[in-house]
């Protein structure tokens, strides 16, 4: 179910077969911080969009600056913005003392083709408080109508908001920049189809790979480093065995 790739994912994806992934999750390297692995990777755009299926989305994590230019790259490709969300996290990293303290990050997805053929599940949290209204009641015996005290009802699910906090995966993670599996899986659950095929060609800890393997779909995971392919192909298989496993 996950296939775990070590190599530039430029070089890898050429061998991938055309239009054959449902969707793509990334979070590619920003070129914000001096980290040896965080350098802008230029290209990878239309080998994304060669294998992926012509009525598809991609989610791009990313820091404003590293975004803002990735519009115009998207554009020429033939994909349009959709929506974006807010990662809140329970504590950030990175502070300045004379900025607002950041906790967030960024993911935007963008898409190409008719948006109803684009698969898209909206997502669904339970109702965070009951509400409270005014019910009239008919007792059953007497047909007479009677308005009765405020009574709390459940308002049910609710359309999930676009900003999701969910706790980092800060003292169990294995990479500098891990992402947590349950905000990963908000995502795959509302791009990519039961069974379908996520791609993530900046796979680092493999979050993506378990996320979509935990909710019944395939991933292909491409990570440049060879010691963090390593490490992700063992988190991946202290969750589950690797049904597939290549290296390029
Ligand atoms: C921001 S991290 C991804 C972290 C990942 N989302 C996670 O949850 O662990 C980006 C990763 O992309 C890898 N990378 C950088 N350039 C690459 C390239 N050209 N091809 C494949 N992987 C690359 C880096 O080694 C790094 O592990």
């Amino acid at each position: 179910m996950v296939e775990v790739h070590v190599g530039d994912c430029r070089a890898v994806m050429p061998a991938l077969p055309a239009s054959s992934v449902d969707c793509c999750i990334t979070d590619p390297p920003y070129g914000d911080t001096s980290l040896d692995w965080d350098r802008i990777c230029v290209g990878w755009v239309s080998h994304v969009s060669r294998v992926l299926k012509p009525a598809a989305s991609i989610w791009v994590f990313g820091s404003m600056r590293f975004l803002a230019p990735l519009f115009d790259e998207m554009q020429a490709e033939g994909f349009r913005y959709s929506q974006d969300i807010v990662w809140e996290k329970q504590n950030g990293t990175g502070f300045h003392n004379d900025r607002f303290r950041r906790v967030h990050e960024h993911a935007v997805m963008f898409y190409r083709g008719q948006w109803r053929e684009v698969f898209h599940e909206t997502q669904f949290t339970m109702d965070a408080r009951a509400k409270v209204v005014l019910a009239k009641r008919s007792p059953a015996h007497t047909g007479h109508i009677e308005k009765t005290p405020y009574v709390s009802v459940d308002g049910g699910p609710r359309m999930m908001r676009s900003v999701l906090a969910v706790r980092n995966e800060h003292g169990r993670a294995v990479h500098p920049t891990q992402k947590p599996v349950e905000l990963l899986a908000h995502l795959i659950r509302y791009s990519c189809p039961p069974g379908g095929v996520v791609l993530d060609p900046f796979a680092g800890s493999g979050s993506t790979g378990l996320a979509a393997r935990q909710n019944g779909r395939r991933a292909i995971l491409i990570e440049e480093h060879p010691e963090r392919a390593e490490t992700m192909r063992q988190r991946l298989a202290q969750d589950a065995p690797l049904l597939q496993g290549t290296a390029a």
